[in-house]
C-alpha cells in the first residue's frame, strides 16, 4: 500500500487525462436536450468498472430516468461489502460568458482541474474507480464492493429513488461510501455526518389571459409579478426565519454544548465572505453562519421570471409570473410534511386577484450519521494515512437525495468522505477541483478498500 503515492505520481498524466475526457461529455442531466450525452457518460462509466475488473456491469433504465450504473467486484463472502455511489450528471453550466475556459474543455491552471462537474461529482466518483483500479493492479485485496452511479443526482434522484426502494437485495451492503462533499478549508480532512434535505417547488401566478398595456390597464388589474414578489417576500419574518406555519415543529435544537463542539470541529467556518463578494452575512436570528447553512432550515428562490427583463423597456403588465423556490431541510424534518406546509402557506398568501398553481418538485429528506461504527473508525484511519491528522466531523448545508434512503430503505450507515473545497464553485462558472485534491482522493480510497479488506 505504501507504493500508491509513488504510482499515483507516475501515472498522473494519465489518471488526469482520464478525467479531463470524462469531464468532456456534457451530461447535463436537467436539460433534455442533453440526454445523449448523459447516456454516454454512462458508458463511460461502464467502461471504466469493466476495466477495473468488476465481476458484473450493468446499466438499469427506470421511469424514463438516466441510466443507472451497477456493478459489482465480490471478494469474499466473509468479508463486508461497501456500495460505492457517485453521480456522473452534471449541473447547467450557464451563465457562460463567465467561464474562463469552456465547461466542456476542461483545462489545468494553477494545480487545479476546471470544467463543470470537476468536483461535483465526476472527479470525486472517479478517484474511486482510479483507487479500484489500482488495488486491481496491484493485487490488493479488498473487501467486496458494489458500485451504484447515477446520471440524475443534480435533478433530485427520482429513478434511483425508485430503483432502491425496488431492489434492495441487490444493494446489500454493510455501508455505503460516497464523495460528493468538502473538506475544511486549508485542506484539512473531513467526513460529513449531516447532509441538509430539500424540498422544492415550481409556482405560477396568473392575472389577466394576455400581457397588457401597463398604462392602459395599470392600477386597476393585478401585477402577477409583484404579487408572486410579495408573497415570496412574506415567506420570511423580521428575524430571517422561514415564516411557514409548522415549519419549524420538528427541527432538532442542538444544545449550546453541542452547538459549541460543531463550531469548534468546523473553525474557521465563516470565512467566505471575501470570496463570493459580499460584506456581511443575513442570517436567521440567533445563529451564525454556519448554523445557518447546516443545521437550521433556509428558504430559496432559485429562480424567477416575469415580464419584460430584455434589452431596452417594455411597458408590459404580465400576464403571470413564475417562480422555482426551494426550502433545505434538517434533521428530524421531513420533505413531504414541509411540503405540505408551504403548499397551503403559499396557497393562503394568494390574493383572489390571481389564480396560483404551486407543483411541488423533487425532494429529499436530510441525513444524521452517527459515528459509532467501525468502518467509520476505518474511513477515519484511511483519511490519517493520507493527511497525517484526523479528519473533522462535519456538517454539510447540500443535498444528496438518495442517502436518507439508503440509511431508511436499505438500512446502511453512510460514510461521506469528501475531498472538495468550498470554494470549487461547483454550481457556478469556473468549477474545479485541485489536482492534489484528486490525487488524495484517490489515495484515501484506495487505502480504506484495503483496509475494509483485512477484516474477520
Ligand atoms: N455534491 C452536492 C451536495 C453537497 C455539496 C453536499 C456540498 C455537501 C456539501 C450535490 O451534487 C448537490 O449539489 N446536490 C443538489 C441536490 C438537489 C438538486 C436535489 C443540491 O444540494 O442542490
Ligand atoms: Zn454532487
Amino acid at each position: 500500500m505504501e507504493e500508491i503515492r509513488q504510482y499515483i505520481a507516475h501515472q498522473e498524466r494519465r489518471l488526469v487525462g482520464e478525467l479531463l475526457d470524462f469531464l468532456r461529455i456534457p451530461s447535463i442531466s436537467a436539460d433534455p436536450a442533453y440526454r445523449q450525452e448523459v447516456g454516454r457518460a454512462a458508458d463511460f462509466v461502464c467502461a471504466q468498472l469493466e476495466n477495473c475488473g468488476a465481476d458484473m456491469v450493468r446499466k438499469e433504465v427506470v421511469a424514463d430516468g438516466h441510466p443507472i450504473v451497477l456493478a459489482e467486484k465480490m471478494t469474499d463472502p466473509s468479508l463486508p461489502t461497501v456500495l460505492v455511489y457517485g453521480h456522473y450528471d452534471v449541473q447547467p453550466p450557464d451563465p457562460l460568458d463567465l467561464w474562463q475556459s469552456p465547461p466542456f474543455s476542461p483545462e489545468i491552471r494553477d494545480g487545479r482541474i476546471y470544467g463543470r462537474g470537476a468536483s461535483d461529482d465526476k472527479g470525486q466518483m472517479f478517484a474511486h474507480l482510479k483507487a479500484v483500479e489500482y488495488l486491481a493492479k496491484q493485487k490488493i485485496p479488498t473487501c467486496n464492493l458494489k458500485f451504484v452511479f447515477e446520471g440524475e443526482e443534480e435533478s433530485g434522484s427520482t429513478a434511483l429513488a425508485e430503483f432502491v426502494r425496488s431492489h434492495k437485495e441487490e444493494l446489500r451492503a454493510e455501508v455505503a461510501v460516497i464523495s460528493d462533499t468538502a473538506m475544511l478549508p486549508g485542506n484539512r480532512p473531513a467526513i460529513t455526518v449531516g447532509l441538509r434535505g430539500i424540498c422544492t417547488f415550481e409556482i405560477e401566478v396568473q392575472g389577466a389571459n394576455r400581457d397588457l398595456h401597463s398604462g392602459i390597464y395599470g392600477g386597476a388589474v393585478v401585477n402577477p409579478a409583484l404579487t408572486l414578489c410579495r408573497m415570496l417576500g412574506d415567506l420570511l419574518d423580521p428575524h430571517n426565519r422561514i415564516a411557514v406555519p409548522g415549519l419549524y415543529d420538528t427541527v432538532q435544537e442542538l444544545s449550546g454544548e453541542q452547538r459549541r463542539a460543531m463550531a469548534e470541529a468546523m473553525a474557521p467556518g465563516e470565512t467566505f465572505t471575501g470570496e463570493i463578494g459580499i460584506e456581511k452575512f443575513r442570517v436567521e436570528e440567533g445563529f451564525s453562519p454556519l448554523e445557518c447553512t447546516t443545521i437550521r432550515p433556509s428558504l430559496d428562490i432559485n429562480g424567477l421570471a416575469g415580464g419584460y427583463a430584455g434589452e431596452g423597456f417594455k411597458t408590459v403588465l404580465p400576464a403571470k409570473a413564475n417562480a422555482k423556490l426551494s426550502v433545505r431541510l434538517v434533521p428530524h424534518q421531513k420533505a413531504a410534511a414541509v411540503n405540505a406546509l408551504v403548499e397551503k402557506r403559499l396557497m393562503q398568501l394568494a390574493p383572489d386577484t390571481v389564480r396560483l398553481t404551486v407543483r411541488p418538485g423533487h425532494g429529499a429528506d436530510p441525513v444524521y450519521v452517527p459515528a459509532d461504527f467501525p468502518a467509520f473508525q476505518l474511513a477515519v484511519e484511511a483519511m490519517r494515512q493520507t493527511f497525517g491528522v484526523i479528519p473533522a466531523s462535519i456538517r454539510g448545508g447540500g443535498s444528496i437525495p438518495v442517502v436518507a434512503l439508503f440509511q431508511s430503505e436499505l438500512g446502511l450507515k453512510p460514510i461521506l468522505m469528501g475531498f472538495g473545497q468550498d470554494s470549487d464553485a461547483i454550481h457556478s462558472p469556473n468549477e474545479h477541483f485541485g489536482l492534489k485534491n484528486f490525487f488524495q482522493a484517490i489515495e484515501t480510497v484506495a487505502r480504506f478498500y484495503a483496509l475494509m479488506g483485512r477484516g474477520k
